[in-house]
């Protein structure tokens, strides 16, 4: 068989070690531009997990690279004159040439040829090989050359970045944020060599503007940088080596391979420098590659199978690298808003791949110190007081307070649908369901999408709260929960608008009923799907009705104890559907721009907010983006929660979507919780998280990082009414049981 590596970096190299040791007879050849001894760059850092794979792959490399490595288990994070040290990291770091070295001489002891100095330019040279890897890197002309086939799509990151060395021996992964007249700087570093360090500084566009520095040439970057960093690099020198501001590619391919051309590493893909991955990513698919090789044989079979094996790994770490680049370019967003410990959190948590609990496996100490922290502030926020000689309560485990309602812990049961009301009428079922949730542990319970009228009904098993039988029936279920449990309730109120007159959600969500419609309305007169019944666009006198109808519903809710209101103006119905301009086309004052669109949705906030009792809270539960072309995005969000709490509203529900039927949701564990980290950051306003929260890992997570306030869920509630009791059996965190089911305490479950 005969092999060309297009590109002599890490993973042309690797590859090639390993397909010429597992065949001798293979003719493999390395085509790279630069010489040998080129150094481009300066260190790289791989985790302790990557080391294994490499180990088993080629052990001779592996022992090489092993005796060049500065291992640390310490990431030190600098901020506004403190350094916060969390421990048990496992991280080792090299210098990329040294790891070049290696791996040449590794090649060319094994018989790999080697020519360097040679730029590829025209690929027809190697037509006759068996199989072309590209591994030419990030601007890979391979990937050019069949960009029809491959389809690479780019995504250049907002942040401009430079990379630098230093002779600081940095003893940690470092985060250093600096902020200077012209803004805020993130520093990554890392030592790979007794006296060297990796040096990489990022910050925005405008701030690298206002230094002046899209003009500096590599000599005045690096004066401008020594001068700004002078304090912290002690009469230490930093280094260029190519060292020119870029912009991060994020680089994605439809496809891997085309023929006998298959690419590999940074021409594949590459992952934000903030998660350290890019050399890992090229080793492992060396190893991907050679071993599906060596299982198939065949090259179109063993390239489709690598493609198999490697893509879900890489998009994987591409989402974690995602979500970690845009940490560092919203840094603005919690730098000097949270508070030291709470924001060394959120940095390390930000790709949601280090949590609250396994950071408490490497770091007991530092979780502690941020469950202490969280704790404090909490009683603070709530009067509360807590006994410094008493164990941090783990973040789920504090208390909260909105106005003067005071919950117990952060897990909130999410209002869900039952479809199963008689005229609006909760029963037996409700008490039960809301009942044993209560009973569950969960400090508040929201009752399901209820509505003003009957016309406001989403089904007709639809819970409302327009009659006065309404009012006996839900203070029998808000009796019930007072009386047997401490948690509160809260009652969300809604009018269905164009999603209304449709089944149950076993029959069918939002499809129209087949007989017994009745007419609807919405801000325009646009069908949910087009076969649904067209709604009537409101006039004034509509709206003026559904506000009266609101305010009716909000007394009722007061005599039957609600502790709290909530608005759902999320979800495409009524009041969202003036909210989002995909539902609201009119042209009168409650449409057009953003602000005419709050309009209607805000009065009906005021109007309910003005017979609410004031010592009582009232959320809003939004959607945050629609998911389609032309919606609402997160921006939109931070604009309406702005203006909710200008109107008094005490907490944001950030949920997202359902506001049409051809929506793109991007589907995950905690998928929402980013856009409730962006509004309670820029809105300054509380949040509740819902979507995807599964464990209590993550409702500590979310808490400690200061993601939301409260965390909301609804089919984990499905699934387990006594979600919070056995979370906090989990965590080792008395919950008193009813008195009723004492005799549980000394009781063992066993699950498996
Ligand atoms: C600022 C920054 C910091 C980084 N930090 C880290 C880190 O800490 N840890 C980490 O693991 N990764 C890091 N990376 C990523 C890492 O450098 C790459 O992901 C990794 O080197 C990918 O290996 P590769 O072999 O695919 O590509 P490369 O290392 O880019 O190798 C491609 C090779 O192909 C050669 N080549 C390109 N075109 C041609 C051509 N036409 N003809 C012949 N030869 C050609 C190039 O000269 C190069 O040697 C960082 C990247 C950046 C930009
Ligand atoms: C059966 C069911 C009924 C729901 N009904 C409502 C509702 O009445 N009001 C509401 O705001 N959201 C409703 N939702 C959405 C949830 O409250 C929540 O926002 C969503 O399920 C995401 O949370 P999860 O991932 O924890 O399930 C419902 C969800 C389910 C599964």
């Amino acid at each position: 068989m005969r092999i060309v590596s297009i590109g002599g970096g890490p993973a042309g190299l690797y590859f090639s070690l390993l397909m010429k040791k597992s065949n001798p007879a293979y003719d493999v050849s390395v085509i790279e531009r630069n010489r040998p001894d080129d150094t481009f760059g300066f260190g790289v850092v791989f985790s302790d997990a990557t080391l294994e794979h490499v180990a088993a792959a080629d052990r001779e490399s592996h022992a090489e690279i092993t005796s060049h490595f500065a291992h640390w288990d310490d990431i030190d994070v600098h901020y506004r004159g403190q350094v916060l040290t969390s421990t048990g990291h496992g991280f080792a770091g090299m210098s990329r040439q040294v790891l070049l070295d290696i791996l040449q001489r590794r090649c060319a002891a094994l018989g790999v040829k080697l020519e360097f100095q040679k730029d590829v330019t025209d690929l027809a040279e190697y037509a006759d090989a068996d199989l072309v890897l590209a591994a030419d890197g990030v601007n890979s002309v391979v990937r050019a050359r069949y960009a029809e086939h491959f389809a690479p799509r780019i995504d250049w990151r907002l942040n401009k970045f430079v990379w630098l060395g230093t002779t600081f021996p940095y003893p940690a992964f470092t985060f250093l944020f600096k902020e200077s007249p012209h803004g805020l700087w993130r520093v990554h570093a890392y030592r790979y060599e007794a006296s060297m360090s990796t040096f990489i500084l990022e910050t925005t566009e405008e701030t690298w503007r206002r230094a002046g520095l899209d003009q500096a040439d590599e000599d005045q970057t690096l004066a401008f940088c020594e001068g700004l960093f002078a304090e912290e690099l002690q009469g230490h020198r930093l280094l260029k080596n190519r060292s020119l501001w870029r912009s991060f590619p994020t680089v994605r391919n439809e496809r891997w391979r085309h023929r006998n051309v298959v690419l590999i590493g940074d021409a594949a893909h590459t992952a934000h420098f903030s998660i350290g991955s890019g050399t890992k990513l090229a080793l492992e698919d060396a190893i991907a590659l050679a071993q599906a090789l060596q299982h198939h044989g065949e090259v179109a079979q063993a390239l489709a199978a690598y493609e198999e094996e490697r893509r879900p790994e890489v998009e994987r770490l591409q989402r974690a690298a995602q979500v970690s680049l845009e940490w560092f370019e919203e840094a603005e967003r919690y730098h000097g808003r949270l508070e030291p410990l709470q924001f060394a959190m959120s940095l390390l948590t930000r790709s949601l791949r280090v949590t609250h609990d396994n950071l408490k496996r490497r770091d007991p100490g530092f979780v502690d110190a941020i469950d202490r922290w969280f704790a404090s502030s909490a009683a603070r926020h709530s009067w509360i007081t807590t006994r410094p000689d008493a164990p941090a309560p783990p973040p789920m485990f504090t208390p909260f307070r909105l106005r003067e309602m005071v919950l117990d812990n952060r897990v909130v049961v999410s209002p869900m649908c039952q479809y199963s009301a008689e005229d609006g009428t909760p029963g037996d079922w409700h008490l039960v369901n809301l009942g044993s949730r209560a009973v569950g542990g969960a400090a508040l319970v929201i009752a399901e999408m209820t509505d003003v009228s009957r016309e406001g009904r989403i089904s007709p098993g639809c819970t409302g709260m327009y009659k006065p039988e309404h009012v006996t029936a839900w203070k029998r279920i808000v009796d019930f929960v007072h009386g047997s449990s401490p948690a509160r309730i809260a009652l969300q109120l809604a009018h269905a608008g164009r999603k209304g007159s449709t089944r149950r959600l076993w029959d069918g969500m939002d499809e129209p009923l087949d007989d017994g419609n009745w007419p609807l309305i919405s801000a325009s007169a646009l069908p949910y799907h087009p076969y649904s019944q067209v709604p009537k666009a409101m006039d004034r006198g509509d709206m003026d009705r559904v506000r009266e109808e609101f305010v009716s519903a909000a007394r009722m809710a007061e005599q039957a104890g609600f502790d709290m209101l909530e608005l759902h103006m999320a979800h495409g119905y009524l009041l969202a559907s003036f909210i989002s301009p995909l539902t609201n086309v009119r042209t009168d004052g409650y449409g057009g721009s953003a602000e005419r669109r709050a309009r209607y949705p805000l009065e009906i906030f005021d109007a309910v907010r003005a017979v609410w009792p004031p010592d009582r809270p009232m959320s809003v539960k939004i959607s945050a983006a629609d998911w389609a072309e032309g919606g609402l995005d997160v921006g939109d969000a931070v604009g309406f929660a702005r203006l909710l709490r200008e109107h008094g509203c005490d907490i944001v529900t950030v949920s997202t979507g359902q506001t049409v039927p051809h929506q793109k949701p991007a589907y995950g564990r905690l998928y929402q919780t980013p856009f409730s980290d962006r509004i309670r950051g820029e809105a300054e306003i509380p949040t509740m998280t819902v979507g995807g929260i599964a464990s209590y890992d993550d409702v500590n997570s979310i808490l400690a990082a200061g993601r939301a306030d409260l965390c909301v869920l609804a089919r984990g509630h499905l699934y387990d009414p006594y979600w919070t009791r056995h979370a906090a059996y989990e965590q080792n965190w008395n919950l008193p049981w009813p008195p009723q089911y004492r005799s549980v305490m000394g009781f063992t479950p066993r699950l498996d």
